[in-house]
C-alpha cells in the first residue's frame, strides 16, 4: 500500500521519529524531571480544566502536533465548516450543528438563507409548544394535561435526548414523565408504556429522514395503542407530534404538519441534540434551561474558532486522541463520567466518535493507509473500576481514558463525593505511575506473588473537571467532544459526517424480513450460513409454545 499525503507530511514523519524517543519513558521519569508539568499540561475554557500532563507526550510532541494540525490545514477546514461549506463531499452538504446555537442577533447565509433565523424560528415554535406542556395548557384529546413524554427515535434521533434528559434530570420538572424508546424489540415500546395512560401521554416521533425503520415501527405500535385506549383516530392530533427534515412523509403518517418542528438536511443525527431534536430535552427543562445549554455550545464553539491550538480544548484532545491512536498504537478509548447524571454520556459519545471516524477512505475516496476511529466505550464511575479497570491497569491492550469530573454534587450527602472524586485523582494517578516491584516488595508481598501485583502504569489519561453539573456546562462538554471528533477527522482527512457503513445492513435486513414471516417460503438464495440460520429459526418458530409467550 502506498503512503497517503498525510503520512508525507514532515510532522507525521518527525512524529514517527519522535515516538521512538518517547516509546521508552515513562510517565513517572517524565514527572521526576519536570516539576511543572502538572501545571503547564493544562488548558481551560467555559468551565472544563482539562489537564493532559498524564498523556504519554513531551512539549517536543505537542509542537509536532500542532504542526502536524497546520499540515493538514484543520484551521482552514474549521472556518470552512464554520461558513457553511459543503464539507461532508460523498452527501454534498453543508455541516452547521455550529449555527443550531448561534444567537439571535447573528447571521450565517448559507446557499442564500440566514439560517440563524430559521434557527430561531424553530426556537421559539418549540418554545411555545413546551410551555403550553409545561404549563397544562397543552391538553390531550380527553381534556387532561399531559403527564407522560415518550420520544420514539433511534440513533442521533435518541442517545443525545436520552443522554440530555438523564444528564439535566435535576433540572427538569419533575411532573412529567419522560421515556425514550428507541429498539425495534417491542419489549422496548412495551415496557416504557406500560403503566402509562394514554389521555395524559405525548408522543414525540424524532427521525430526520422519517423513514427509519425502526422508529416507524414503534411509531405505528404506538399510535395503536393510543387508538385502543382511547378509541378515536382524532387523538393523534393532540398526542403525536414529529421531529423531522421531511415534511411529507409526517404528513403521510398523519402528524399534521403544524405540529412537526423541523431541522434541516445539515444537521447530522449525531450532531442533532440542540436542534428539535432536543424538544424532548425542552420539555424537561424548559426554553431557558434549554437556552443556557445553548448558550453552553456555542461558548465552546467559539473557543475552538479563536483559541490558538495550545490552549484549545478540542484541538488538544483531537491531536493526543491521534497521537494515541496512530503512533502509541491504541485501538480503544475510555470515557468514564464520574457523575451518575452522566451515565449515558458513554452511549451518545460512541456514536459521535465512531459513526464519525470510522472511516476507511479519504475524501478522494481513496484507501485509507492508515488508522482511523478508536472503539469508544465507558460507564459511570465508580461502577466500571468494580467491573473492567482490571484490564485498563494490567492488561495487555492499552487504553486511554478520560475522566469527567465535579467538583461539587447535585446532591450533596454526606461523604459521597468526596468518595466519588477521590477515585478520579486516584485512578489517574494509578494509571500513570502504577506500582513498581521494588514497592511491592517492600510491603513484604510473597515472592510467588509479587509479578501479579506489579503495576506498570504508564498508561495515559485526561482529566477533565468542572464546578457542577449544568445545562450550559453540559452543552460545553458536548461541543468539545464535537469539535475534538472534528479535529480528528480533519488530521485523518476523511469524511466525519457521512455514515455509509450502516446502509448494507438495513438494506439485507429489508430483503430477509418477508422470509422470516412467511413459514417455510420463498426459498432461501443467501450464502449456506444465512440459509441455515433463517431455517433454524423458521422451525423455532413452528415448534409448539413451552412457555407462555402471548
Ligand atoms: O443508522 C444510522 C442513522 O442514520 C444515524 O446516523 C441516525 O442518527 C439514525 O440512523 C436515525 O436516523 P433518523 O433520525 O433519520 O431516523
Amino acid at each position: 500500500m502506498t503512503t497517503s499525503p498525510l503520512q508525507q507530511r514532515p510532522a507525521w514523519k518527525a512524529l514517527e521519529a519522535h515516538y521512538t524517543e518517547i516509546a521508552p519513558r515513562h510517565l513517572r521519569e517524565l514527572f521526576a524531571h519536570d516539576p511543572t508539568r502538572g501545571t503547564r499540561m493544562i488548558a481551560e475554557a467555559e468551565g472544563l480544566y482539562l489537564d493532559y500532563s498524564k498523556n504519554r507526550v513531551t512539549d517536543e510532541t505537542m509542537e509536532l502536533l500542532f504542526q502536524l494540525a497546520h499540515e493538514s490545514g484543520l484551521v482552514e477546514r474549521r472556518d470552512q465548516m464554520f461558513s457553511g461549506e459543503h464539507i461532508n463531499v460523498s452527501e454534498d452538504r453543508a455541516v452547521l450543528h455550529v449555527a443550531l446555537r448561534m444567537p439571535e442577533e447573528s447571521s450565517l447565509v448559507v446557499d442564500g438563507v440566514d439560517v440563524v433565523r430559521e434557527v430561531h424560528a424553530a426556537l421559539d415554535q418549540m418554545a411555545d409548544f413546551c410551555t403550553r406542556v409545561r404549563d397544562g395548557s397543552w391538553k390531550g384529546h380527553s381534556g387532561k394535561r399531559i403527564k407522560n413524554i415518550v420520544n420514539i427515535g433511534i440513533g442521533g434521533s435518541d442517545l443525545g435526548p436520552v443522554m440530555a434528559y438523564e444528564a439535566l434530570r435535576y433540572y427538569s420538572q419533575r411532573d412529567l414523565t419522560f421515556r425514550f424508546v428507541s429498539n425495534v424489540d417491542a419489549t422496548d415500546l412495551t415496557e416504557a408504556v406500560r403503566d402509562l395512560q394514554a389521555d395524559e401521554t405525548l408522543f414525540i416521533i424524532s427521525s430526520k429522514t422519517f423513514g427509519t425503520l425502526e422508529t416507524l415501527t414503534n411509531a405505528k405500535s404506538a399510535r395503536n395503542w393510543l387508538f385502543e385506549q382511547i378509541g378515536d383516530s382524532s387523538a393523534v392530533a393532540k398526542h403525536f407530534v414529529a421531529v423531522s427534515t421531511n415534511a411529507e412523509k409526517v404528513s403521510e403518517f398523519g402528524i399534521d404538519v403544524a405540529n412537526m418542528f423541523p431541522f434541516w438536511d445539515w444537521v447530522g443525527g449525531r450532531y442533532s441534540m440542540d436542534s428539535a431534536i432536543g424538544l424532548s430535552t425542552m420539555l424537561a427543562i424548559g426554553p431557558q434551561g434549554f437556552k443556557e445549554l445553548l448558550d453552553g455550545f456555542h461558548a465552546m464553539d467559539e473557543h475552538f474558532r479563536s483559541a490558538p491550538l495550545e490552549r484549545n480544548l478540542p484541538a488538544l484532545m483531537g491531536l493526543l486522541a491521534v497521537w494515541n491512536r496512530n503512533f502509541l498504537g491504541c485501538q480503544t478509548a475510555g470515557v468514564m463520567p464520574y457523575d451518575q447524571y452522566l451515565k449515558r454520556l458513554p452511549a451518545y459519545l460512541q456514536q459521535l466518535t465512531m459513526e464519525s471516524n470510522g472511516k476507511h477512505v479519504a475524501l478522494d475516496g481513496t484507501i485509507l493507509s492508515y488508522d482511523t476511529g478508536a472503539i469508544h466505550w465507558g460507564e459511570a464511575g465508580t461502577n466500571g473500576q468494580h467491573s473492567f479497570y482490571q484490564l485498563i491497569h494490567q492488561g495487555t491492550t492499552i487504553v486511554p481514558v478520560d475522566l469527567i469530573g465535579f467538583a461539587k454534587s447535585l446532591n450533596p450527602l454526606g461523604e459521597h463525593h468526596d468518595i466519588l472524586s477521590s477515585n478520579i485523582f486516584a485512578q489517574a494517578q494509578a494509571l500513570a505511575f502504577g506500582k513498581t516491584e521494588a514497592e511491592i516488595r517492600a510491603e513484604g508481598t510473597p515472592a510467588d506473588v509479587v509479578a501479579h501485583r506489579v503495576m506498570e502504569g504508564n498508561r495515559p489519561t485526561n482529566v477533565l473537571l468542572a464546578e457542577v453539573l449544568s445545562p450550559r456546562l453540559l452543552g460545553s462538554l458536548i461541543a468539545l467532544y464535537e469539535h475534538s471528533v472534528f479535529t480528528q477527522g480533519a488530521i485523518w482527512g476523511i469524511d466525519s459526517f457521512d455514515q455509509w457503513g450502516v446502509e448494507l445492513g438495513k438494506e439485507l435486513a429489508v430483503k430477509i424480513i418477508p422470509e422470516l414471516e412467511a413459514g417455510t417460503e420463498p426459498v432461501l438464495a443467501h450464502d449456506s450460513s444465512t440459509n441455515a440460520l433463517i431455517e433454524h429459526y423458521r422451525a423455532l418458530k413452528r415448534k409448539e409454545k413451552t412457555h407462555a409467550v402471548d
